[in-house]
């Protein structure tokens, strides 16, 4: 199927890599035009010129989603190039693991700020003119972490739940303004994040292999499968489902340890 977003103007946050990169090609792929923003410029570019798009439908910007004053102008540049967002994918955001009582208030804030203030920073830019023009959709890419806790990687699920939190309510309040509000959960993923998890380790492959092992179907998520079920999330076919939650785990946060 192709040009399911095509009436879609797509903000997507940490667009440069990842999850985010992905979703940025599975959108294109649909027809949608996009906003990418990402701290990252020299990889953002890079990231872009592989796109299968003209230049014409893609409109960047390199700025942290922590920026309000940056985020906004962004959001203002695309009106007038690409027209209005109606559509934000709250992507970008990072790991900040701990055991609690190590950790730092520098951490606790660079947490909350990025995987907390910065979704609502850039929910904050579009959600005026998506009430304006009578709609629109957003989408927060939460995480497992985001009703599951894993040891010493606090306070990332404090943030992650948050961000579960931020999700209904935003759905319910704009609800009547016809906007959806939703989350998606992956597991992991197999994307630098998880790779630099597992180097975090003395053993990265013995550590691989464990989290493989967890997973019931014995391998973890590629980024494009989570894109596919953020597709489908913002586009016009599940016109009804909001302020909830999809898990792509592959079963990982159902499965039962014996
Ligand atoms: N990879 C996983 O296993 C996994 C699992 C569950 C949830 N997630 C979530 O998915 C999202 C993407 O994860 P990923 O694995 O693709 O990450 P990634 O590290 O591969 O890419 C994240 C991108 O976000 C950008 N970024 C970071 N801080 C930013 C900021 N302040 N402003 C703008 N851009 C910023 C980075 O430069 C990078 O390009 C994150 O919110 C993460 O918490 C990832």
């Amino acid at each position: 199927m192709v040009g399911r977003l095509s009436e879609k103007n797509i903000m997507i946050t940490g667009a440069a890599q990842g999850i985010g990169y992905a979703i940025a090609q599975a959108c294109i792929k649909e027809g949608a035009s996009l906003l990418l923003i990402d701290t990252d410029g020299p990889l953002l570019k890079e990231a872009i010129s592989r796109l299968p798009t003209n230049e014409s439908k893609v409109v960047w910007v390199v700025a942290s989603i922590t920026d309000e004053a940056l985020i906004v102008d962004a959001v203002s540049h695309a009106a007038k190039t690409i027209g209005p967002i109606n559509a934000l994918i709250n992507n970008a955001g990072i790991n900040v693991f701990n055991e609690p009582l190590a950790t730092s208030d520098e951490e606790w804030q660079r947490c909350f700020d990025i995987n907390l203030r910065g979704a609502w920073n850039c929910s904050k830019a579009v959600l005026p003119n998506m009430i304006a023009n009578g709609g629109g959709t957003i989408l927060n890419i939460a995480s497992t972490h985001a009703f599951t806790i894993i040891p010493g990687t606090f306070p990332y699920p404090l943030a992650k739940h948050a961000l579960l939190g931020m999700t209904k309510s935003l759905g319910i309040e704009y609800a009547s303004k016809g906007i959806r509000v939703n989350a998606l959960a992956p597991g992991y993923v197999a994307t630098q994040k998880v790779i630099d998890y597992w180097n975090s380790f003395a053993d990265p492959e013995a550590a691989k292999a464990k989290t493989m092992a967890l997973h019931p179907g014995g391998r973890i998520a590629t980024p494009e499968e989570i894109a596919l079920a953020a597709v489908f999330m913002i586009s016009d076919e599940c016109p009804f489902m909001n302020a909830t939650c999809l898990t792509i785990d592959g079963g990982l946060s159902v499965q039962q340890h014996a």
